[in-house]
């Protein structure tokens, strides 16, 4: 958790892990090496970025027309791997069955209820997913599904949410996930901006024992949405679900009538993979645009990379993110496939039916590489050293972080408790903008240091720099930048051209702004010191502000609120309200708790106050300005360091801080 103490706590860390001696040997063989072999890289790629970056695209993708240009860049608009076409399903799935591997195990899924024979197991081989893929794109064909269309999937963690993903591009569709914690007007807003006609849902998803109503929440937005013609519901849960005449289909009828094989659609190096809404800091969330080859490239690429993957060595890969957000894209999906190394899913949550469900996973399935967040980290270490101690985790090589900043403590455990002190741990900063990791350790390289995601993959220009763009020395905190066009950057944010650049190119001309402080030390490694917008990381998950507050004042209780991130020990940050009522209605701890349900409505669970403190005012400058920074020492329990001069009543800032608290 990177509060100040704990920021304070990583700036003095000086221990050093060297990658393991023999982990290179285990791994079946380094994909890089060394620092040395690193560095050269890095260098190299820099020097002739085209060259790098086109020889790893004839590496790692398959191509239907060669690209004649590895690079058409005019700040903000990139265009790599001109004139080539290709196609991501190809990529992941087809290339492998022509290549004689369509009987070995692409997708390793495990389902989260326990029976009297333990949970059920399904292994999808790249020949079922060549199949059901085409299957699939055939009935979504068939409903008038074309080339360039935007299909919605909100699904639970099945196989067939990838077979979803994959069939749409297979068929040359974007699509558009929405993540299944996510309620009925958060998919109103993104199936509104998407366009989309077409929804593939579940009737339900298993969670912690229960069953989270998907279908129910579809049907509550399509109310809301009469542009959307079908609803293609999986049965999984086997909760009663209603049926709309003429617009829902159910998946198994639909799919067992279509011919078993479909083409691939050659598609063009920038046309659209998919879109991915992410919180920004004003306004609703964005659709984030990723492109079919550079996107595609840049996952295949740092998966390999930073995980050291080797097909044919008896690796597994379990990267326990949701495919609602871009970790699952990347790393459950389009990064890993392409890989020929088998992919792990577990379906539900990391305490059922017990603490220990994922490290039985492990044991069960001889993992060898584990991707997780720092929160979930930190839940483990409360749950208790027990847990992990019961399994055999020999089988574990490589340890990946995602999300947020590791908090030193929590990193030491995951290396003991987990790793059993011999597995890298890859802190791996990146964002849903930048498609795939841009700063991470290697692990057969990087000596990595407790806090921090160390240096940039080869390629990535990172650095951090003042106002002006200049860069600062070791030691200096300042803006997160990247200095050049990389192939996995975002394409744009959808139909909105200025807040496109607005949000990520304005800051610094001619540089991506990524919204994170960061420092480099005297090595040259990376701290990520957090968000400098109105954006928070609630247990890894990327949340507005701004979103929670017009949920918060969309309640008839409510005239005003201003939501901060606060201090939280498990989530890593959690969310404080501060609200101030309308006449006739009063502070209890009833309102409270309705305040809290109704964020969950309106947007999904994740966003729930932590906190809600009720406040006659809010503190502002004079011109208005609701004061933040003051709001998140409030929340904090820290004495302000803020400059308070510009406060319009300061009887307020006493008054808050007198507030009770939640
Ligand atoms: O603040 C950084 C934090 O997560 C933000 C990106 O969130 P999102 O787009 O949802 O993607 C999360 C998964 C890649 C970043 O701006 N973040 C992500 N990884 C790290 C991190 N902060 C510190 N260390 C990380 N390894």
């Amino acid at each position: 958790m990177t509060t100040p103490a704990g920021i304070a706590s990583i700036l003095q860390e000086h221990r050093v892990f060297p990658p393991p001696a023999d982990l290179a040997s285990r791994l079946g063989g380094a994909v890089v090496g060394s620092m040395e072999d690193l560095r050269a890289m890095h260098r190299r790629a820099l020097d002739d970025p085209e060259g790098f970056w086109g020889g790893l695209a004839r590496e790692h993708l398959h191509w239907f027309t060669p690209f004649s240009k590895v690079l058409e860049w005019s700040c903000p608009d990139a265009r790599w791997f001109v004139g080539g076409t290709t196609n991501a399903c190809f990529n992941c799935v087809d290339r492998h069955v022509e290549a004689g591997h369509g009987d070995e195990v692409a997708i390793l899924w495990e389902g989260e209820p326990v029976g009297a024979g333990g949970p059920e197991v399904r292994r999808l081989t790249y020949g079922d997913l060549q199949r059901e893929t085409s299957r699939l794109a055939n009935a979504l064909a068939s409903l008038g599904v074309r080339t360039g269309d935007v299909v919605t999937i909100y699904m639970g963690m099945v196989p067939e949410v990838v077979i979803a993903m994959l069939a749409c591009a297979r068929l040359g569709a974007a699509h558009s996930v929405i993540f299944g914690g996510f309620s009925a007007p958060a998919i109103v807003d993104r199936v509104n901006d998407a366009g989309s006609r077409v929804i593939l849902t579940c009737d339900g998803a298993w969670r912690r024992g229960s069953v989270v109503p998907l279908k129910a929440h579809v049907d509550e937005a399509c109310r809301s949405l009469p542009e959307v013609g079908q609803v293609i519901v999986l049965r999984r849960c086997g909760n009663e679900v209603s049926t709309t005449a003429g617009r829902d289909l159910d998946w198994h009828a639909l799919v067992a009538s279509q011919p078993d094989h479909r083409p691939c659609v050659p598609m063009d190096s920038e046309a659209t993979l998919f879109l991915l809404y992410t919180s920004g800091s004003t306004g609703k969330p964005k659709g984030i645009v990723h492109s079919t080859a550079g996107y595609g490239l840049h996952v295949a690429f740092t998966a390999r990379a930073t995980f050291n993957l080797r097909p044919d060595r008896g690796q597994v890969f379990w990267c326990t993110a949701d495919v609602g957000w871009i970790t699952g894209h990347s790393y459950v999906v389009y990064g890993i496939l392409p890989n020929r190394v088998p992919c792990l899913i577990y379906e539900g949550a990391p305490n059922f039916t017990r603490e220990d469900r994922f490290w039985e996973i492990v044991a069960r399935h001889r993992v060898t590489h584990f991707y997780t967040a720092p929160t979930a980290i930190r839940a483990f270490m409360k749950w208790g050293d027990a847990h992990p101690a019961r399994h055999d985790l020999s089988s574990l090589m490589v340890l990946g972080s995602v999300g947020e900043p590791i908090n030193p403590e929590a990193w030491m455990w995951y290396r003991e408790r987990i790793g059993g002190g011999r597995c890298p741990i890859v802190d791996t900063f990146w964002q849903t903008e930048t498609g795939g990791h841009v700063i991470t350790p290697l692990p057969c390289a990087t000596p990595t240091v407790p806090g921090s995601c160390t240096l940039p993959i080869p390629g990535i220009d990172a650095a951090v720099v003042d106002e002006s763009g200049r860069e600062l020395p070791p030691g200096r905190g300042g803006l997160l930048v990247i200095r050049r066009p990389w192939p996995g950057m975002l394409r744009g944010v959808r139909g909105d051209r200025q807040r496109f650049i607005d949000t990520y190119w304005s800051r610094v001309p001619g540089m991506y702004v990524a919204g994170d402080a960061a420092r480099r030390d005297e090595r040259g490694y990376f701290w990520i010191l957090g968000r400098i917008d109105d954006v928070i990381n609630v247990s890894g998950h990327r949340l507005g502000t701004a979103e929670v507050e017009s949920a918060l004042v969309a309640h008839e209780a409510v005239v005003e609120a201003a939501v901060v991130g606060m201090p939280h020990e498990i989530k890593g940050t959690g969310i404080a309200a501060f609200v101030t009522l309308g006449p006739g209605a009063s502070p209890s701890e009833a309102l409270k708790s309705n305040l809290r349900e109704h964020v969950a409505r309106e947007i999904g669970a994740i966003a729930k106050p932590d906190m809600i403190r009720f406040t006659g005012a809010l503190p502002k400058t004079r011109s208005g300005k609701i004061m933040r920074r003051l709001l998140r020492d409030v929340a904090a329990g820290r004495e302000s360091a803020q400059d308070v001069t510009t406060l319009e009543d300061f009887s307020v800032l006493s008054r808050l801080r007198e507030s009770e608290e939640a």
